[in-house]
């Protein structure tokens, strides 16, 4: 093996860094289906929150909103004031393809930006599966905090550490998924130093110090965890 001296720690050999590319996006429902345990589930509880809490007329933006799906369910429950935001823009395309199927203008408010938007407030915030590929998480979260209105939600799923005996459990689902030994190694390689999970702990802290007090966890499976997140 050559040592990669741009990268270090990387080898020439190495499979490529993970990237939320075309080749992906054209597929992403599948892709999440197989390597995210409860996606749909985490997507329907999201939904299930927001219908009991949220007035159709509210705020929403959904952080990392990829190809679309819960701003699509969103949207077919009636409300109107649906924001997406994500830096890959072959996810967007496939987000603005989707979204404009349920309203034309849907397009004009999905985001393309690496960053919070800025002078914009909400009753709610979703991060499904996104922070985790955040480097500067603080400083998201802090500006996710400042843009919810008093008693505003966030909700957010991250990936956390895992020990050898959940990852094997995990491995497990992705192989009744259908992956093959190899697809699943590939994926783990292609996703070291781009998926960034902290522990269980690290996420509560991290919470805390960006000030949220009210923190509840609503979904967990093998290291995939649900918070729910109140603002004061
Ligand atoms: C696993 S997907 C999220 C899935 C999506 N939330 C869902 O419910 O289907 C992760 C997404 O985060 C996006 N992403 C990664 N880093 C980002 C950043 N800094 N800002 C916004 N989006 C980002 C990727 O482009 C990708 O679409």
């Amino acid at each position: 093996m050559y040592e990669n001296k741009e990268y270090p720690g990387k080898n020439y050999n190495d499979v490529a860094d993970w990237v939320f590319g075309a080749e992906i996006a054209n597929r992403f429902t599948d892709e999440a289906e197989k390597h995210i345990p409860d996606y749909w589930k985490v997507i329907e509880l999201t939904i299930n929150i927001l219908k009991d809490n949220i007035p159709k007329d509210g705020y929403i933006i959904d952080v990392g909103c990829a190809s679309g799906n819960t701003l699509l369910y969103l949207s077919k429950q009636g409300f109107k004031n649906l924001f997406g935001i994500d830096y890959s823009q072959e996810m967007l395309k496939v987000a603005s393809k989707n979204l404009s199927k349920v309203d034309k203008d849907f397009p004009s408010r999905l985001f393309h930006s690496k960053t919070f938007v800025q002078n914009m407030s909400f009753n709610a915030i979703i991060c499904n599966w996104t922070l985790h590929f955040i480097q500067e998480r603080q400083e998201y979260l802090k500006a996710i905090f400042d843009s919810l209105i008093s008693q505003g939600l966030f909700i957010l799923t991250e990936k956390t550490l895992q020990s050898k005996i959940t990852e094997n459990q995990y491995i497990l689902f992705k192989q009744n998924k259908g992956l093959s030994n190899e697809e699943i190694e590939r994926k783990k390689q292609q996703l070291e130093g781009v998926l960034n999970p902290f522990s269980v702990i690290q996420n509560l802290e991290l919470l805390t110090t960006t000030g949220f007090s009210k923190i509840e966890i609503i979904n967990a499976r093998l290291g995939f965890i649900t918070f729910l997140c109140i603002k004061s």
